[in-house]
């Protein structure tokens, strides 16, 4: 392998790659070697054209652009010499020239590249006086993107993007010069389903999303990794968080699986965690047939009598549960044990399929489908068909993929059962059905494992607490096992937790 030395230190890197791509792959540009950057970016192709990235090679007399300059072994480079100084301020000024400077109402201060190198390597004072180009203000480029054709510095990685990653070719140069200005073509609004990473990668506040404009200034905002759960690829995000609230999802890079994109439909997903149809209260249903708010703990009582009775008038194999594919791999492991320690074999979980692509959406809208199969559960169809035909009589369901079109010749069902515990986060038709609800964690409330469709455990952490009382389906049927005097369920749940065998399930990956 080639090496160079950069600044005096040496590093060995793949053949073939230019000084920026090595010294990414390395994960040490901007993370210890600054080298700053607009037109690159890791995963499009290259521009060239910010002219940001040059540094000194020795042996060369002009400086050279660092994402374009393919690596040789023993070249020497410098990223902090008088020369790259006074190149990238020179750059600065340039770029600088026509920006409105309009930082103190732009929705990208706070994480916009051109202020950062703008403080980091560009001149203390502007030397023009001249009027600003103006240019127009909010173009409304789609349903989702909002355009700021003032701040736009011409990087073109929105039109690369576009043009590259979902094909789609909405976005071009229009003009030349000066004049030159990113725009859609006529009759052609920017609707992929990727339309948003546009606002990711503009480095500057050009590209804005509708969603998230003018919501909340990003330096109130914590950063917490998670994992988005609108289908089984299992992107990796960034939870916004303040105030106890998610604000947005925003890529987390991991080549393995989401490279740096989020498609448009799982980045709106974080709504599900604040929306207002949350189940916010244990409940039983009363004498009069009518679903009663009632303490968490009460509500876990008249679960566990209720399946009590079904297990000593029917036997074990009369109580059967619907697993979901949204639940944590503890979750679920907790599930198999609990339906091993009753003795009942009845148990399978329900899944929305819809649309995927070649990209990263895929047709298994769950986050965690590979972990629910992995655990040994099968498709709801069979079991639906089993409480059709009348042999489960207690069923306990986890969420609300059972109301699928799929299943709907098995779901009325479900009408006709003795007992139906849901475990649930969001408000559905199940509720009408349901002689007991209890509110359970949404993803982004818990600690836990997801198994992705390639099998890749990724671990989830609590970005924000639920505003009620809520637990995770595992701590639930746990205490629900506790309350039968089903064997190994003994140990007070966090207590299990800890000693993490009882709940089988450790990440591998
Ligand atoms: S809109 Fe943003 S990403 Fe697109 S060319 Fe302008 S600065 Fe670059
Ligand atoms: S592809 Fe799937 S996991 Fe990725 S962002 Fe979209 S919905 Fe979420
Ligand atoms: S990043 Fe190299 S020229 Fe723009």
């Amino acid at each position: 392998m080639p090496k160079i030395t950069v600044d005096g230190s040496e590093y060995e890197v793949a053949d073939g790659r230019t000084i920026l791509q090595a010294l990414d792959d390395l994960g040490v540009l901007m993370n210890g070697v600054d080298i700053p950057h607009y037109c690159w970016h890791p995963k499009l192709s290259i521009d060239g054209s910010c002219r940001l990235c040059q540094v000194e090679i020795e042996g060369i007399p002009k400086l050279q652009i660092a994402c374009n300059t393919p690596i040789a072994d023993g070249m020497k480079i410098h990223t902090q010499s008088e020369r790259v100084a006074s190149a990238r301020e020179g750059v600065m000024e340039l770029l600088l020239v026509n920006h409105p400077l309009d930082c103190p109402i732009c929705d990208q201060a706070g994480e916009c590249k051109l202020q950062d190198y703008a403080f980091e390597y560009g001149a203390e004072h502007s030397r023009t006086q001249e009027p600003r180009r103006a240019a127009k203000k909010r173009v409304d480029l789609g349903p989702t993107i909002v355009f700021d054709q003032e701040r736009c510095i011409l990087c073109r990685r929105c039109v690369r993007f576009c043009r590259e990653v979902p094909g789609t070719s909405e976005l071009a140069v229009f003009a030349r010069g000066d004049h030159s200005v990113i725009e859609t073509f006529p009759e052609m609004p920017l609707s992929n389903d990727y339309s948003m990473n546009v606002a990711d990668i503009c480095p500057v506040g050009a590209l804005t999303t509708k969603d998230f404009r003018f919501k909340i200034r990003v330096w109130f905002l914590e950063d917490v990794p998670g994992v988005c759960t609108g289908c089984s690829n299992g992107c990796n995000v960034h939870l916004g968080v303040a105030n106890n609230r998610v604000y947005r999802y925003t890529p987390r890079r991991n080549d393995a699986v989401n490279q740096t994109w989020l498609c448009d439909e799982g980045r709106l997903t974080y709504k599900r965690i604040n929306a207002d149809d949350r189940i916010d209260a244990a409940a039983v249903r009363n004498a009069g047939g009518i679903l009663e708010a009632v303490p968490y703990d009460r509500a876990l009582d008249a679960a566990a009598a209720r399946i009590r009775r079904v297990i000593e008038t029917k036997g074990a194999g009369a109580v059967g549960m619907l697993v979901s594919p949204h639940a944590t791999n503890e979750d679920l492991a907790v599930a198999r044990r609990f339906l091993d320690a009753i003795g009942s074999t009845q148990a399978g979980f329900a899944l929305v399929h819809g649309r995927k692509d070649e990209l990263l959406i895929k047709e298994e809208k769950a986050a965690n489908a590979a972990g629910a199969r992995g655990m040994g559960f099968e498709d709801a169809a069979p079991l639906l068909e089993r409480v059709r035909g009348g042999a489960v009589e207690a069923l306990v369901v986890m969420g609300q993929d059972v109301l699928a079109p799929a299943y709907a010749s098995g779901r009325s069902a479900l009408e006709g059962v003795d007992t139906l515990v849901l475990l649930d986060t969001h408000r559905s038709h199940l509720e009408a059905l349901a002689h007991v609800v209890l509110p359970v964690r949404h993803a982004a409330e818990k600690h836990g494992t997801l198994t992705n469709v390639a099998g890749l455990v990724q671990t989830v952490e609590p970005a924000v607490e639920p505003a009620f009382e809520a637990r995770a389906e595992g701590e639930v049927l746990w205490r629900l096992g506790q309350l039968l005097g089903l064997r190994g369920f003994e140990q007070p749940f966090v207590a299990a937790r800890a000693a993490s065998g009882p709940l089988g399930h450790r990440a591998e990956a």
